[in-house]
């Protein structure tokens, strides 16, 4: 099977991402948003990022033309029933997950895949929300999605091996580096993030080093592009919050609960760039 036709359910930060990559890669392209303004604010969030690659002269002007042709947008999940590959892309919400994914399987045709780019909710049990498990698979992207040039192939116990083999080649199609792992709560790259990013806040806490310190010294000890702190700020301290406690729930471990700090944090509102303070101030 190839695919040709992408839907994307969601068009904040990740799924504006991968429309963008999508659409530059010569797929139809059509996202779906819940109201008119969340859709108009997600296209001209691709559109904007699509004119920016072309100002940088990573396009020329008729890529971007072209790519923004191949966009659409609506709020109706009908528009994407002839699409070959659905990608869900909205709020790490589990119940709001389940319920989107059942409403667009039952709009698809039967040999259409279904994937959910979760960052930390297991695949199989949105796999078992829709009548085809067997379609159905993770695509984790990482932000920023046209830069990052990971993504993460999750196969659940259920799927068909001939539909993985079809989202790697979608993968590779637009431009990004698979890799295959089994469904387990943070994959391969959020297992080994989160603690690490959980462990910086607790070396805060206790005072082993400054925030520009420990960001420096894995800035320029480890040759990171960003260090602990600038990363929490930049992933969205909110977010980071949710996935430790998903992660926590599932194994249980110590490494994965988050620290007081951060669920202060969260609680004070400071949730990192997106909201102009987190562990820097962004005024
Ligand atoms: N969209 C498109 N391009 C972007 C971009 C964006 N949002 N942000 C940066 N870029 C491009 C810039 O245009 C620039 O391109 P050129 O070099 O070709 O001009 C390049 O990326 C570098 O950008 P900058 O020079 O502005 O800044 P930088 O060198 O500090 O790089 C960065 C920015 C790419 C974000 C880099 O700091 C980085 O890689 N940081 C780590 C990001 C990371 O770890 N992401 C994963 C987060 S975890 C996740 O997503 C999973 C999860 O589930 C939580």
């Amino acid at each position: 099977m190839t695919i040709r036709k992408v839907g994307i359910l969601g068009c904040g930060q990740m799924g504006a991402g991968i429309a963008e990559v999508c659409a530059r890669a010569g797929l139809e392209t059509v996202v779906m948003e819940a109201t008119d303004e969340l859709l108009d604010k997600g296209l001209k969030r691709v559109a904007g990022s699509l004119e920016r690659a072309r100002d940088k002269g990573k396009i020329d002007a008729a890529e971007c033309e072209e790519a923004l042709g191949r966009l659409s947008g609506t709020l109706d999940v009908g528009a994407l029933s002839d699409c070959d590959l659905v990608i869900e892309a909205i709020i790490e919400d589990l119940e709001l997950k389940r319920q989107a994914l059942s409403e667009l399987d039952a709009k698809l045709d039967s040999a259409a895949i279904l994937a959910t780019n979760t960052s930390s909710l297991t695949v199989t049990e949105l796999a078992m929300s829709t009548s085809r498990p067997g379609r159905f698979v993770g695509l984790h992207f990482f932000n920023p999605v046209p830069v990052m040039r990971l993504v993460e192939v999750v196969r659940t116990l259920m799927v068909e091996e001939a539909v993985v083999d079809t989202v790697v080649d979608f993968v590779k199609k637009v431009g990004k580096e698979p890799i295959r792992c089994r469904d387990n709560s943070g994959f391969i790259v959020n297992r080994l993030l989160i603690p690490y990013l959980l462990d910086a806040i607790r070396a805060y806490e206790e005072g082993v080093g400054t925030l520009e310190e420990i960001d420096a010294g894995l800035r320029l000890g480890c040759g990171y592009p960003m260090g602990p702190f600038t990363l929490l700020d930049f992933i969205g301290l909110d977010t980071c919050y949710y996935i430790a406690n998903i992660m926590f729930e599932e194994y249980r471990e110590k490494r994965y609960a988050p620290p007081s700090l951060l669920k202060q944090m969260v609680q004070a509102g400071r949730l990192g760039r997106k909201s102009g303070r987190g562990f820097y101030s962004y005024e």
